[in-house]
């Protein structure tokens, strides 16, 4: 079966060809030159640039996979969660498409597309499995019961990981994607020179709290500026991630064994994290789990992932009308 999958729910107009699992094309077009001078992604101009980009790229994701239009079995969309204006130019996009050529159309929610971008490399990982899903709008502890079937065991319930991340770099002084490149300017950690809380979740024991740790970085770095004090920034960022990971590593490793699951993978944007990676994989690996985590190209945004969750949405029979809308927010487990 070939899928034909569009992803625009930020910043990236993607679009891939899948055959059976196998990617025959995946392009993204990437706004980030665009949104950077702002520090952050400006929503009504991703979703201009979405519209302007959408159809090159579909085309391409065509021709790159050496297929024709003919030869699509099905057209995958994300239709939430995400920038509402940048998802209904894919949803329409898809829409369109889907009824120009009598295909079916499946709707994709974006955390299950990032879940699945680690089954495109590791056919072999298959459910049940944890995994700690971090993006710059989520991080969620997942228990993954099937490919359609999710049960959240954690959430954060303020800021998600990559937004700690991103604003945080940004105070900093680093450019958007402040994450990427907090994770490159990182050196040594020096918890004795900069002291972050951790914060704690009383109830909801694998929930997630970020937005003290970011309050606490930012009013760290006023405090400096107004001494005339340096910071050192190598050493904050350093800091910095290592305490967002000390907490996404401790939680996934307790929900893991608490669930009795013997396989734990990672997924969405934060994935890039090369602390994360690391010392995620160790740890799991030293007690015993199977540890996934997709290739670096398969971490961000893409449309590769939307069309290898649309193959097991499509078993399960979640196929969309033309009514199909995009929705800002929708839990990973919703139903139909
Ligand atoms: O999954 P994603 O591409 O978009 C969403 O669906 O949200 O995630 C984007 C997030 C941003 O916050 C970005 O800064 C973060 O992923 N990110 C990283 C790294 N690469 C991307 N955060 C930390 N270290 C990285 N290497």
């Amino acid at each position: 079966m070939i899928i034909l999958g569009i992803e625009s729910s930020c910043d990236e107009t993607a679009a891939a060809v899948l055959r059976d699992g196998q990617v025959l094309s995946n392009i993204i077009a990437s706004q980030i030159e665009e949104h950077k001078i702002y520090g952050g992604v400006v929503p009504e101009i991703a979703s201009r640039r979405h519209s302007e980009a959408i159809s090159q790229v579909v085309d391409k994701a065509v021709v790159d996979a050496g297929i024709t239009y003919d030869d699509i079995d099905a057209v995958a969309v994300t239709f939430a969660p995400g920038l509402i204006g940048a998802l209904l130019v894919g949803v329409n996009f898809a829409k369109g498409l889907s009824m120009s050529l009598g295909k079916p159309l499946i709707p994709v929610h974006h955390l299950r597309s990032h879940v699945a971008a680690n089954y495109i490399e590791f056919p072999e990982l298959k459910p049940p499995f944890l995994c700690l899903l971090v993006s710059g709008g989520n991080t969620h502890i997942i228990e993954v019961r099937d490919y359609t079937d999710f049960n959240v065991l954690g959430r954060t319930r303020d800021d998600a990981a990559g937004e700690c991340f991103d604003k945080t770099a940004r105070a900093m002084g680093l450019s958007y994607p402040g994450g990427v490149n907090l994770d490159k300017i990182a050196t040594v950690a020096d918890t004795e020179k900069y002291r972050l809380p951790t914060p704690h979740s009383p109830d909801g024991k694998y929930d997630f709290s970020f937005s003290g740790l970011k309050t606490a970085v930012i009013n760290l770095i006023h405090n400096a500026e107004q001494k005339g004090a340096e910071i050192d920034v190598p050493v904050l960022a350093a800091t910095v991630r290592q305490k967002v990971c000390d907490i996404l590593i401790d939680k996934t490793l307790a929900a893991a064994e608490e669930a009795g699951l013997k396989t734990i993978a990672v997924a969405g944007g934060v994935s890039a994290n090369s602390e994360l990676r690391r010392r995620l994989e160790a740890e799991a690996l030293k007690r015993g789990y199977k540890f996934y985590c997709p290739p670096l190209k398969y971490c961000g945004d893409n449309a590769a992932m939307v069309a290898m969750q649309a193959f097991h949405e499509i078993k399960s029979g979640n196929t969309a009308g033309a009514d199909l809308n995009a929705y800002a927010t929708l839990p990973i487990d919703y139903r139909k």
